[in-house]
């Protein structure tokens, strides 16, 4: 897509997305989605450039809360809101006390009046969809206990930079079945990918999001489930893992080290994937864990890519969301 057509597509609100929340990758069809990727592509390619697909010029304002730790989204929320030309305010977990301090109903519709859209970290889903039922502003889901859609489009953006096309892939997941991989589950199956995942028994994907990813399908086997990292990664164009224990269940994290450690990506595995075998993680890493630094660090890793790929499909999600 080039500028001039991406301008359109923002400006002419073509995906009918202004206005609208991102929570879950559900709340996108396959062509808005598709359609999204390439703005993202088109802001990838140019990223220097002087001209400009959205101009805001001060005139708009995005909320980011984050209730928990984040490097790569706070940075790349704040990034592409300042490249858009508008202004991020960014507010701590102790400053806002989501349920606790205030319903999250209110901050959104406090939020509204000042902001056009909010982005928010947060424990649990709900908050999420309380903030997004009770205000008009675009509500975008930075992750949360079930999703992590804007990890997923520039997971899925990496991908198509690196294999052409998400088409017929085949991507391997190595760990827990955790909201990195809910994500991108969704996403995958939207662009005709299939995702096998190895996770260890109790600790599956949930089983709502799976059928929804087949159903989304329309074939079973675009999503399978197995306990046997070897069987999921046979020949995969990708494999992907993540931390075994996510924000919020550090309590766990000894149990959890002990289940999991015949969960480690490392170059046996990868050799066992076979050389067309890219390597993801959408980091932060635990090096000696889930994944080794010689796979992280070597050459099939395309786990920076994915950094990058945050901030240009963020800037599509916000720009969609929010319009020119
Ligand atoms: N991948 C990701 O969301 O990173 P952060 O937790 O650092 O934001
Ligand atoms: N599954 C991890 C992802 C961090 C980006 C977590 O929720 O902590």
């Amino acid at each position: 897509m080039n500028i001039a057509d991406a301008r359109d597509l923002v400006a002419q609100d073509v995906l009918g997305l202004k206005g609208t929340s991102l929570l879950s990758i559900r709340d996108w069809s396959r062509q808005q989605v598709t359609a999204a990727l390439e703005l993202a592509d088109c802001y990838a390619r140019n990223r220097r450039s002087v001209e400009t697909v959205v101009d805001w010029q001060g005139r708009r304002a995005v909320a980011m809360i984050f209730e928990k730790a984040s490097l790569r989204t706070r940075v790349t929320f704040d990034l592409a809101t300042r490249e858009l030309g508008g202004m991020p305010v960014a507010l701590g977990p102790a400053e806002v006390g989501l349920g606790t301090r205030e319903e999250p109903g209110d901050v959104a519709r406090n939020l509204a009046r000042w902001v056009d859209g909010i982005v928010a970290r947060v424990y649990k889903h709900e908050m999420l969809v309380a903030m997004r039922d009770a205000c008009g502003a675009p509500v975008v889901n930075a992750l949360s206990d079930q999703e992590h859609p804007c990890q997923a489009l520039a997971d899925a953006l990496t991908l198509i930079q690196h294999k052409g096309s998400m088409e017929g892939l085949t991507v391997a997941w190595v760990g827990d079945g955790n909201n990195v991989l809910h994500s991108l589950m969704l996403v995958s199956v939207l662009l005709g990918a299939r995702v096998r995942a190895a996770c260890p028994a109790g600790y599956e994907p949930h089983e709502c999001i799976v059928a929804a990813a087949q159903s989304l399908a329309g074939r079973p086997d675009a999503v399978s489930v197995t306990s046997d990292p070897l069987e999921a990664v046979q020949g995969a164009d990708a494999i992907y893992t993540d931390v075994w224990t996510s924000m919020g269940q550090e309590a766990e994290a000894e149990v959890r080290r002990g289940v999991f450690s015949r969960y480690q990506v490392n170059q046996r595995l990868m050799d066992a994937a076979g050389p067309q075998a890219l390597f993801m993680h959408c980091m932060p890493a635990h090096r000696g864990d889930e994944v080794t630094s010689e796979v992280l660090d070597g050459p099939a890793s395309v786990a920076l890519d994915q950094a990058e790929n945050r901030l240009h499909a963020q800037k599509a999600v916000l720009s969609l969301l929010i319009g020119a």
